[in-house]
């Protein structure tokens, strides 16, 4: 039986982050170099795009470069760069035909030349497109976030645009790169590591963490089922209690 049989449609996630991990790991384990494993991650990428697409999940976040990489060696950032842009070309069709809505966030100037005007070109053409929205983190790291918010927040006050007093948390989630986006409900890493890297870091604090073995590559529809059936299984409380929760 497939997982899929095991969802309540009903109680999807609004959102879903994936912190893809394991590409490197997977191609060493057949003796390639780590951009093979990349290559089998876009596979992986479009399984899961497809995946939400059909059970009605309304977005989508992938951590796909974070500010970090830039740190690895230069043949293979340009390799995840050249794949980003062949991967944004030769898939802006389906985006098209699946009413898929494409946006990134991060420090998206930063990306190599050819790589940015290819991705505005993809988010403005899939910019009224209503069935999903598809967020790639590109050049994206949490702190890297935070900090922009917090000087951005701090001009407007130097403008007297903004009181300090006019600051909460609905004012700063404001100012983040995710305005306008609901928080993740459900965060997935994939090979087995059990961290956050910088991701996200205001929008999960109340996140369902869902850790597995599965190297990104390899990760299916069905693996995608089997999360969001233990996200189903969790009781969200929220900082209440267990009792309060089943009155609501
Ligand atoms: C992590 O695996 C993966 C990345 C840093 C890049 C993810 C990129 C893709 C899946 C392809 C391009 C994506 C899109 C959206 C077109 P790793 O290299 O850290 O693996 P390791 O931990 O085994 O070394």
């Amino acid at each position: 039986m497939s997982f899929k049989e095991s969802i309540d449609l009903n109680r999807l996630p609004v959102h879903i982050a994936i912190i893809m991990d394991g590409n490197g790991r997977w191609a060493k384990r057949r003796g390639k170099l780590r951009i093979f494993g990349h290559q089998h991650g876009v596979d992986a990428v479009k399984e899961v795009t497809e995946a939400c697409a059909e059970l009605g999940v309304p977005y989508l976040t992938l951590y796909a470069f974070s500010t970090e990489n830039w740190n690895r060696p230069p043949l293979e950032v340009n390799a995840l760069m050249g794949l980003l842009v062949k991967t944004l070309h030769g898939e802006l069709k389906t985006l098209q035909d699946n009413n898929i809505r494409l946006q990134a966030i991060g420090d998206l100037k930063s990306l190599a030349r050819g790589c940015y005007p290819e991705l505005m070109h993809a988010i403005r053409e899939t910019a009224s497109n209503d069935r999903m929205t598809l967020i790639l983190a590109l050049s994206y790291s949490a702190r890297w976030e935070l900090a922009m918010a917090a000087r951005n927040i701090a001009t407007q006050v130097a403008l007297g645009n903004l009181r300090p007093e006019d600051i909460n948390q609905e004012r700063f989630a404001s100012y983040l790169t995710t305005n306008n986006i609901p928080d993740p409900e459900l965060l997935i890493r994939t090979s087995g590591e059990a961290r956050i890297s910088n991701f996200m870091l205001w929008q999960i604090a109340y996140t369902e963490l869902y850790f597995t073995p599965v190297l990104w590559p390899d990760f299916t529809k069905e693996d995608l089922y089997k999360a969001i059936v233990d996200f189903q299984s969790r009781e969200r409380r929220f900082g209440m209690t267990s009792e309060q929760i089943k009155v609501l």
